[in-house]
């Protein structure tokens, strides 16, 4: 063991090819570079109606989050050679008919078409071999086994799955029609259904500013009367003073001992006294947004001992969350939102909101820089989608550290704006209703100047005491500045852990969950972290990404040693569950596969811990170079992305031509790895 210099993940000898570590991916790169904002995936001129017909408008916050990305990290578009109209594709009528100016024939589009795909069973493609596992393997549509029918009809690359065809009885013209599984299409219109849509008529009127907003309009009008009483109140206090010297000045003893009356700061005031009166939710009170209510009708969060998927910009989607669950994880959120972004009706920031029915704790992740904005999000966000049951928490973001972000005074620059984010956390908390706020934060801006602890422990409490009501606090135990490769501060979550219980014993407040967050990677990480740093739980970020089965083995108190084809199992779902949410015609397989490769850009990184001397496996261990136990293992570790592709084949078919794939680690260092 001593053979391995300092952090190198300890091979056994049998399995290692070269004690020099391979490069240490930049997770900060990766945490920073925001991606392509195409983040939902069908690129903005082909959205979900498929037929391509409406142009959005980009907010400027977009537009200033693309001009800042990694111009290397645009996907290319890929669209069917021939525009089939979406209509006729559906196997339905064009009310447009000869005037449409999409292709309306069918026959030639489907002669145009490239070959069917088939998606093989890891069985069949490990015991046969891909071409011939394809070519065994009865045709399935994800789409159509899931939900009895297939919405992308004869755009669907495994469309014979749900074909039928027919040849009318003179030998004439075939004639073809699409499947449908009525009975299996009945079970998945209750079970089934991804949900928080908002409908065309919502996303007008926020482009409008026309959505109405009375919870918010009442509060920022209550914050900015309170502020004129303050400006006030000084005024009249310079006013005192003055007097007051003119007296002294003319000689005159009588001493002046009127006060103003009120003299604490606005901001305390103002929490104290919109804590008291949280109203209730807009969807049961849209007409009476002045109804109070107290903070024991917010929803208690139940979260001790459970499993949180960290928010993951790009990387947490939809379908990964879902893989995610599959293996055992409990709580999961959506990707960072921006307010301005879903205020102003961004189609690409709403389809953050999405969510799969198996996820069964589900929050959506905010970031704004003031109750302006962050209220009226809350507010429009809790009768879009928290009515129908579609969210269970909203977060707000105070970690964010790109400077995109931070700049505007948003992310973790709120970590330094702390009258700021209590008056939008009071705000947002009457504006959801019976939906708790959570709160994720790091714990400062600057190295050596933590001030996490100070905030925590006034974000808790609320109704009556001048706390800012937050349902629950997860704990980055990094600040902003600090790198990943410098390993998060656990001591510090404790203090801040033990600092909150202490006010919360002293007034006599319920206690709420508290989540630490930074670099657990194994089962003995999670269940170590809860006993010696006093947290409810860990939330798990880079761990889920490099062995998504870590929610398993927290569960079931193990450390797992995955074979090669278990792992591919896992791929080949998440393959299965991006069709399903990005389509399985040619434009969803590409983004199923460019996110498909997103993932494996970080799951290479594991190494099997089968292989290792000793255990648990360290998140910051460098790996070594290895070989693995069978040529799969060997090629789920490659660092190479043109390997990554490679897997997505398997699934997916063969990536088309202009297809490149650059990872959010600025990688080309790995690139020569190969
Ligand atoms: C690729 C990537 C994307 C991230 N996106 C977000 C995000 O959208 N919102 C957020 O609060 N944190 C985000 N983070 C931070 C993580 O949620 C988490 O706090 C951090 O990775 C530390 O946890 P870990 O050590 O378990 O990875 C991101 C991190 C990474 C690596
Ligand atoms: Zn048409
Ligand atoms: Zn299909």
């Amino acid at each position: 063991m001593s053979v391995f210099p300092d952090g190198t993940a300890p091979v056994k000898a049998e399995y290692l090819i070269s004690v020099d570590p391979l490069p240490v991916p930049d997770d900060d790169a990766a945490e920073g570079g925001q991606g392509s904002r195409s983040r939902n995936g069908r690129d903005t001129t082909e959205a979900n109606d498929g037929g391509g017909r409406n142009n959005k408008k980009r907010s400027k916050e977009e537009k200033k989050a693309r001009q800042g990305q990694n111009k290397n990290r645009r996907f290319a578009k890929v669209r069917d050679e021939q525009d089939i109209c979406f209509k006729v594709a559906a196997g339905t009528l064009c009310e447009f008919g000869a005037d449409c100016k999409y292709n309306h024939d069918l026959q030639a589009y489907l002669a145009a078409k490239p070959p069917d795909l088939r998606m093989p069973t890891v069985d069949g493609l490990l015991d046969a071999g891909v071409e011939d596992a394809a070519d065994s393997q009865p045709a399935l549509c994800p789409i159509f086994e899931e939900f009895g029918e297939c919405k992308y009809g004869f755009k669907c690359r495994y469309l014979s799955a749900h074909i039928r065809k027919s040849s009318s009885e003179n030998g004439g013209t075939e004639s073809l029609s699409l499947v449908v599984d009525e009975e299996k299409k009945a079970r998945a219109a209750i079970s089934a259904k991804e949900v928080n849509y908002i409908g065309g008529e919502t996303q007008k009127l926020l482009r409008t500013k026309k959505y109405p907003f009375p919870v918010t309009d009442a509060y920022l009008l209550e914050l900015q009367e309170a502020d004129k009483r303050e400006q006030e109140i000084e005024k009249e206090r310079k006013r005192v003073k003055e007097e007051e010297r003119e007296k002294a000045e003319a000689g005159d003893d009588t001493v002046v001992v009127a006060e103003p009356e009120q003299s604490r700061d606005s901001a305390a005031k103002v929490q104290e006294r919109t804590a008291m009166d949280v109203t209730s939710a807009p969807q049961a009170d849209l007409d009476t947004p002045d109804v109070p209510m107290r903070f024991s009708e917010k929803n208690r969060l139940d979260w001790k001992g459970k499993t949180y998927l960290a928010p993951l910009t790009t990387v947490g989607n939809l379908p990964f969350r879902r893989l995610c669950v599959s293996y055992g994880v409990d709580i999961t959120c959506g990707e960072m939102g921006l307010s301005t972004s879903f205020l102003s009706g961004s189609k690409e920031e709403w389809s953050l909101v999405r969510r799969h029915p198996s996820e069964r704790t589900f929050g959506v992740q905010i970031a704004g820089n003031k109750p302006n904005t962050l209220v009226p999000t809350a507010e429009v966000l809790a009768r879009e989608c928290g009515s129908h049951g579609g969210i269970d928490f909203v977060d707000v973001n105070c970690g964010c550290p790109i400077d995109l972000v931070f700049k505007t005074g948003s992310g973790s620059a709120l970590l330094d704006a702390p009258g700021k984010l209590g008056k939008a956390l009071i705000g947002m908390n009457k504006a959801l209703g019976s939906i708790p706020v959570t709160l994720k934060l790091r714990t400062g801006v600057k190295d050596g100047r933590n001030t996490a602890e100070k905030l925590m422990t006034r974000a808790v409490g609320g109704g009556g005491e001048s706390g800012w009501g937050v349902g629950c606090i997860t704990l980055h135990g990094r600040t902003r500045q600090q790198r990943y490769t410098k390993l998060a501060d656990w001591e510090y979550i404790r203090q801040c852990v033990d600092a909150v219980r202490a006010r919360e014993a002293d007034e006599d407040l319920p206690p709420i969950p508290i989540f630490g967050n930074g670099d657990c990677f194994s089962s003995h990480d999670y269940h170590s972290a809860v006993e010696r740093y006093h947290v409810d739980g860990v939330m798990v970020g880079r761990g889920a990404l490099i062995k998504p089965w870590i929610f398993t083995e927290i569960k079931e108190r193990r450390e797992w040693d995955i074979s090669s084809r278990e792992r591919l199992e896992g791929i080949r779902k998440l393959a299965e569950f991006g069709l399903s949410h990005f389509g399985s015609d040619t434009s969803g397989i590409n983004t199923t596969r460019r996110y498909l490769c997103e993932a494996l850009s970080f799951q290479y990184r594991y190494v099997p811990i089968g292989l290792l001397e000793v255990l648990p496996a360290k998140i910051n261990d460098r790996a070594p170079r290895f070989r693995g136990r069978d040529e799969l293992e060997n090629l789920l570790a490659s660092p190479n992305s043109a390997d990554w592709v490679k897997l997505s084949e398997m699934f997916l078919g063969p990536a088309p031509e202009a297809f490149v794939f650059v990872p959010k680690h600025k990688s080309n260092a790995y690139e020569s790895q190969g």
